[in-house]
């Protein structure tokens, strides 16, 4: 078992799987899918792999989508994209934007896959993909049944969608649609963007800017092994939210509804892990919220034991136990962080 995933998975992690291919049309999809299935074989599809963390080698297919293809339609008030799910993310932002189809300026420099990007309804920049998702196309690859779910079947919330449920975790995301209005309204509303207002703004000057601050905050896998934010930004009640600001005062939240929205990274700056080297994982110091493998050479438990000591320091602090965004892949497939990430207190 020698067929490296280091260079598709952003986490830079040296591990084995047992069979890779790399797809361009669904039909070969579905016949590896089945062939592999029906040997008892774990199989599991990825887009670019930088949403997750292999504990160790993988015991089974790993399936490499790039099964391509934009289609556009427009009607008198929208226009509508039809993109099929092995395209990239950010090509795909830049493709609308020189075809002047305005909207997803602030997803700018997400990486992954458009098919994984419903997954967990990715956002930045006040903006997420449930503002423009119209449906998104699933396939059983064993039945070959396809069904079409709209905006609202999907479920879409922070960092979450049905595709996360327990039911859909055995469909494929096979394309999406987008609608986009054609009457372009900027979107300011994230702390960081709004003096941009009144600057005579464009969605070309918004992708700029965007683009620049993330190259600033988020380090280049290349560089850093990373998956982005290791851990989703909590809701907490709002009483025991204004009890944690009496002690911490300067702790920055935003109120949401009937909740306080915290900040992930502020939580773990306070415990101080950016003085922490274990074996070779830190966190970037200038986005405490990301977990790098510095020379990327350490190993997926090694950034999940340094995973679990943020857990547990930030858990016993501020008693808020964070979730993982990111997804746990172990020899035969994705496991539930709970195993790893309990709150003992309960
Ligand atoms: P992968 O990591 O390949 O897969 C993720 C999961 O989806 C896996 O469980 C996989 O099996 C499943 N999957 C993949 N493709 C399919 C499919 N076609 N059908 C069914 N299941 C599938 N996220 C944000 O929301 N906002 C950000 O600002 C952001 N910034 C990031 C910055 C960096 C530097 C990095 C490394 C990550 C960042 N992320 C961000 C996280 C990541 O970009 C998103 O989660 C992205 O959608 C993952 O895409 P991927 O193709 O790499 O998915
Ligand atoms: N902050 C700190 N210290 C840190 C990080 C953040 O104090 O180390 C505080 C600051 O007050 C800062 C605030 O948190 O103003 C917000 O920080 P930032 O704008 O960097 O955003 P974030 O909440 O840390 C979220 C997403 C990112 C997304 C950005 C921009 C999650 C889990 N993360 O990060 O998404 O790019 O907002 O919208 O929601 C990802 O999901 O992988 C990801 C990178």
């Amino acid at each position: 078992m020698n067929n490296s995933l280091k260079i598709l998975n952003t986490f830079n992690l040296k591990v084995n799987v047992y069979k890779i291919f790399l797809i361009k049309d669904l039909k070969k999809l579905c016949q590896l899918w089945e062939k592999y299935k029906k040997k008892y074989y774990p199989c599991l599809i990825l887009g670019e792999g930088s949403n997750v963390l292999f504990l160790n080698d993988f015991y089974g297919l790993v399936i490499i989508n790039r099964i391509k293809g934009i289609y556009i339609r427009e009607s008198k008030k929208y226009w509508n994209l039809h993109v099929n799910s092995g395209e990239n993310w950010h090509k795909l932002v830049k493709f609308t934007i020189k075809k002047k189809i305005y909207g997803l300026e602030n997803l700018a420099l997400i990486p992954g896959c458009v098919g994984s990007a419903p997954i967990q309804n990715i956002g930045a920049y006040g903006s997420s993909i449930k503002d423009f998702c119209q449906y998104v196309d699933i396939i059983d690859p064993v039945s070959k049944k396809i069904k079409r779910l709209n905006n609202k079947d999907c479920q879409f919330k922070y960092r979450n969608s049905v595709f996360k449920h327990k039911n859909y975790k055995k469909y494929i995301i096979i394309s999406i649609g987008l609608f986009l209005p054609k009457k372009w309204i900027p979107n300011l509303k994230y702390h960081c963007l709004k003096h941009l207002k009144n600057h005579n703004i464009t969605p070309q000057k918004i992708f700029n800017y965007i683009c620049n601050i993330r190259k600033k905050k988020i380090p280049h896998p290349k560089i850093y092994g990373n998956a982005g934010s290791f851990f989703k930004n909590p809701y907490i009640s709002l009483q025991k939210g204004f009890k944690l600001l009496q002690i911490f005062p300067n702790m920055p939240y935003v109120l949401k509804n009937n909740y306080m929205k915290l900040s992930a990274g502020w939580l773990i700056n306070q415990c101080n892990f950016s003085k922490f080297l274990y074996k070779g994982v830190t966190v970037y110091s200038k986005q405490s919220l990301i977990i790098v493998n510095k020379f990327n050479n350490s190993s997926g438990m090694d950034i999940l034991n340094f995973a679990i000591k943020i857990y547990n320091t930030v858990g016993n602090k501020f008693d808020i136990w964070l979730e993982p965004e990111v997804r746990i892949i172990d020899n035969y497939g994705e496991i539930n962080p709970l195993i790893y990430f309990k709150n003992n207190n309960n």
